[in-house]
């Protein structure tokens, strides 16, 4: 959605805040032992006291309030019986829907022990994610976060998951602008204007280069086979850069 009034954007802005709260209770629930099903079932309860309703099942029918991917799974992994183990890397990516506006977020998380190249994987996710958001200003090609994200990656070593975009947010889940690309995409002639809401989530990887479909109709799994983070926030475009929704406070 385009932000035309003070209004839209206090909605924006509640609904920001819950999501990145939601997550923030999920990270610090998180631990060995925990299954994705009772990390789910916590994440559901701060959104619902919240006067929320997750907008994955809402919009889609997912079954699950948040999606929780480990490991091999790098997207809409579905909440259940699988326990975290030390080792993991646990994606958890939370979106919600509150009077009427939505916001989304994501992060990954690796639990010790994990290798360096796991926990450097983690910091440099965040920061291609930084990148991209930078990029998040009104009048400014929108080509121009996947290309920014891209330089990154390659500078850094890194492969991009080249299947799994950014998109609007705000009035639904997923709306316009769709498939903005957090790889380099020079056929993309799209420009920022001013209020524009949408996600900038950027999936860093050892190796993945795709996203592909498993055995049930949700989870996405690292094609080739390797590790790798999501971070996403929601922003707004405004002309003197992004301003980011999906901060706890
Ligand atoms: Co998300
Ligand atoms: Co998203």
């Amino acid at each position: 959605m385009t932000v035309s009034n003070e209004h839209e954007l206090a909605g924006l802005q509640r609904v920001g805040r819950l999501v990145a709260n939601t997550l923030e209770a999920m990270r610090r629930a998180l631990e060995p032992g925990i299954t994705t099903a009772e990390l789910d079932e916590i994440g559901r309860v701060v959104l619902e006291a919240g006067g929320a309703r997750p907008a994955p099942e809402l919009a889609y029918g997912f079954p699950g309030a948040t999606c929780i991917s480990v490991n091999e799974e790098i997207a809409h992994g579905i909440p259940g019986p699988r326990r975290i183990e030390p080792g993991d890397l646990v994606n958890i990516d939370v979106s919600a829907e509150l009077g009427g506006f939505f916001a989304d977020t994501g992060a990954s998380f690796a639990m010790p022990p994990v290798s360096r190249a796991t926990t450097k994987l983690c910091r440099d996710g965040r920061r291609a994610m930084w990148t991209g958001l930078r990029q998040a200003q009104a009048n400014k090609p929108l080509a121009g976060i996947g290309e920014a994200v891209g330089h990154f990656a390659r500078a850094n070593g890194y492969s991009l998951v080249k299947n799994l975009a950014s998109h609007g947010v705000g009035r639904s889940l997923h709306e316009e602008p769709t498939e903005i690309a957090t790889w380099p995409n020079p056929s993309d002639s799209r420009i920022i204007h001013d209020g524009l809401a949408f996600t900038v989530e950027p999936f860093l990887s050892l190796g993945a280069e795709w996203a592909e479909d498993g055995d049930d109709e949700w989870t996405l799994y690292s094609q080739p086979r390797a590790a790798t983070v999501q971070y996403e926030h929601t922003v707004v475009a405004t002309r003197s850069g992004p301003s980011v929704l999906t901060l706890p406070g």
